[in-house]
């Protein structure tokens, strides 16, 4: 499977927003990953839907948004009428809720055409997301804390990339979107890719290099 890399917005200089952009898909990123936080499922606020509708025409490639939210399910419309091409829930906030209220995420996020994915934290066993494989288009495994970019890579993520693969296969995706989210660098990507990823995050990695180029060609393999 092709590698695809997404730099994480969280790392560019937020005053430069689509100088960064533009420098990420002249560099080789594959989709933009935008870092969504409230203050309240993640102590951070970053910024919400206008920065993807402001973004929008400033890049051909596919909006990856992260939502690192409450309430997600009120946030959807907002996302995807900004032009978000993937939208992705967290497991923990939607969990707090209701039992249903990830599936009935997903499904609103499907309604608006938009492409959709469940979201773990390192604490959280990807079994708990099996259910709605069928639903995801993409699902992301987190490996580091949600909140902060820079932080270090918690290699167990690893075994679980492995499971959510095989299950992945086992429920006829094989080729199914698989994320990692925290502290990828060219150190740690090939374990990453072997260990069945092929959608890597990396926010610092992109944008604290000296080359961009250079980092995403390293990160692909
Ligand atoms: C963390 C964010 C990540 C972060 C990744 O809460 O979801 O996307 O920006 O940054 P690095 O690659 O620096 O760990
Ligand atoms: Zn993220």
């Amino acid at each position: 499977m092709q590698t695809k890399i997404a730099p994480s917005i969280l790392s560019a200089d937020f005053s430069e927003m689509g100088k960064a952009i533009k420098m990420a898909e002249a560099a080789g990123a594959d989709l933009i990953h935008c870092d969504v936080m409230d203050g309240s499922f993640v102590e951070p606020i970053t910024f919400g839907g206008q920065m993807v509708k402001n973004i929008r025409p400033l890049t051909k490639l596919p909006l990856d948004c992260h939502l690192m939210i409450e309430h997600p399910k009120t946030q959807i419309k907002f996302f995807a009428e900004a032009g978000a091409d993937i939208i992705t829930v967290h497991y923990k906030a939607c969990r707090k809720i209701s039992e249903t209220y990830l599936k009935e995420t997903l499904e609103l996020i499907k309604s608006f055409g938009v492409k959709c994915g469940a979201v773990v934290n390192p604490d959280v066993p990807v079994e708990n997301i099996f259910g709605v494989f069928p639903l995801c288009d993409m699902v992301l495994l987190m490996s580091v804390y949600p909140g902060y970019g820079g932080q270090k890579f918690i290699p167990e993520t690893l075994e679980k990339v492995k499971r959510a693969r095989a299950y992945a296969v086992k429920c006829g995706r094989p080729e199914m979107d698989i994320e990692i989210d925290g502290g990828v660098t060219e150190e740690n990507a090939p374990l990453i890719r072997a260990a069945g990823a092929n959608v890597l995050v990396a926010g610092s990695a992109v944008f604290r290099s000296d080359n961009p180029a250079k980092t995403i060609e390293a990160l692909k393999g």
